[in-house]
Order: structure tokens, then C-alpha cells, then sequence
């Protein structure tokens, strides 16, 4: 939509899962089908945004109007989406792993009868949302992250918005069948306070997001 509330603004928006290798043939990741952020990502360019998405592997078909930039680690999301800036808004849907090996073996790692199994030493991964909230010059005007809670969600919510140094958290209990499924309930955090908004299709999560998000840039 050329005429778009969103026409001529550009929001990167990260989904799916991130990959940390172990070795050639195997990695660490999260949970994470990207149906969220795709559809988040299709509905900003529905409404006529530039949208570079920025995603993990996925099996999700690129929404049209898309700009899509394929990663699969956490420092490469990280990479992708700095290079992408300036941008009008982020929307960091992503599940990020939050630790990748500390060093990745250049050749399979061996399977020895009798031997204890390798140890994973871990590294932490930086914080994408937390890095772009802090871009200094270059951060975008709006910035929206996602908690997945199992428990006290609202309440880790906000701690999270204040945490990262986000404008607004995008909060859904992920204790059901949320993962992977069709439906999301979530709680838009905001510093106005927190709104529940009732359970939905995600691509109706996605529509309402980025109808707030085209205000919110008016
Ligand atoms: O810290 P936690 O993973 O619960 O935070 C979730 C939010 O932070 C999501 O928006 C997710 O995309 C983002 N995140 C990130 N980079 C990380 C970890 C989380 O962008 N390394």
C-alpha cells in the first residue's frame, strides 16, 4: 500500500529461531516457528511500511512486500539488523538463544565408545532488543519487544520493558499451546500501563500491533 499510514517509514522486524553451532552438523536452538513475527512483519507491509525481516530458519513462506535477510545465529540477526538501520521502528519477535557454544568445532565432533560425552561450554549471546534500544543516535523512535512468560506474566513484563530499555513489550503466556499454534492472548505493556487484549489469531495480533505501531509513528 503506497498510501499507507506506514508509507515511506521502515521497520526491521526479527522472527523465528536462532541456531548456534556445536560442530558442522549439529546446533542449540530455541523454540520458535516464526508465525508471530512473520505475520507482524506482513501486516506493517500492509499498511505500507518498508519492512526488512530479519529471521532464523523457519518453515513460514516470506510475507509479500517483504524485504527478507536469512540468519542463522544470534550475532548474525544481530549484524543483519544493524546494517539494516536507520529505521523508524524495530519489532524484535525473535527467540533468540541466549547463550551460543563458546567456540564451534570445525569438524564433527567424534562419538568415541566408552568416552564421556563432550562438555558444551556456553558463551553468552548479545541482547538484540536490548542493543537496539540503546542505538544511541540510530535507535529507532519506537522499539517493541516480546516476553514469553509461563508465570507472572504481566508482572515480568514490565520488568523486562524497563530491562531491555524498550518502549513496549509485547507480553503472552506461552504456558498453553501457544507455541507453534494459531492463537496468541498477549498484553501490550506500554508507559501508559498495560492493556490485555483477548486470545486471537496471531495475524489478528499482528494487524492490531501494527495498526498501534502506525499511530504511534504518526
Ligand atoms: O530476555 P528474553 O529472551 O526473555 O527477552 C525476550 C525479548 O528479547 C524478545 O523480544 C526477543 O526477541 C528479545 N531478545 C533479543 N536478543 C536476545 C534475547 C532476547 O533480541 N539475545
Amino acid at each position: 500500500l503506497a498510501d499507507g499510514p506506514l508509507a515511506g517509514k521502515h521497520v526491521i522486524v526479527t522472527s523465528g529461531p536462532t541456531r548456534e553451532p556445536i560442530d558442522p552438523v549439529r546446533y542449540i536452538a530455541n523454540r520458535s516457528s516464526g508465525k508471530q513475527g512473520h505475520a507482524i512483519a506482513g501486516a506493517l507491509a500492509a499498511l505500507g511500511a518498508k519492512v526488512t525481516l530479519v529471521s532464523g530458519p523457519v518453515a513460514q513462506p516470506d510475507p509479500p512486500g517483504v524485504r527478507v535477510v536469512r540468519i542463522e545465529s544470534a550475532r548474525d540477526m544481530l549484524a543483519a539488523c544493524e546494517a539494516a538501520l536507520p529505521a523508524d521502528a524495530a519489532v524484535c519477535a525473535a527467540a533468540v538463544a541466549d547463550w551460543r557454544t563458546a567456540r564451534a568445532a570445525d569438524q564433527k565432533l567424534k562419538k568415541v565408545p566408552g568416552e564421556a560425552p563432550p562438555p558444551l561450554d556456553l558463551a553468552l549471546n548479545p541482547d538484540i532488543l536490548a542493543t537496539l534500544s540503546a542505538a544511541g543516535p540510530s535507535r529507532p523512535r519506537l522499539v517493541v519487544g516480546f516476553a514469553a512468560e509461563t508465570e507472572s506474566v504481566v508482572a515480568n513484563a514490565v520488568t523486562k520493558r524497563a530491562k531491555k530499555g524498550c518502549d513496549w513489550i509485547v507480553a503472552n503466556d506461552v504456558s498453553g499451546d501457544v507455541m507453534g499454534g494459531t492463537e496468541n492472548a498477549v498484553h501490550l505493556v506500554t508507559d501508559a500501563g498495560v492493556e490485555d487484549w483477548p486470545r486471537m489469531a496471531k495475524e489478528e495480533v499482528a494487524r492490531r500491533l501494527a495498526a498501534r505501531i502506525a499511530e504511534a509513528l504518526q
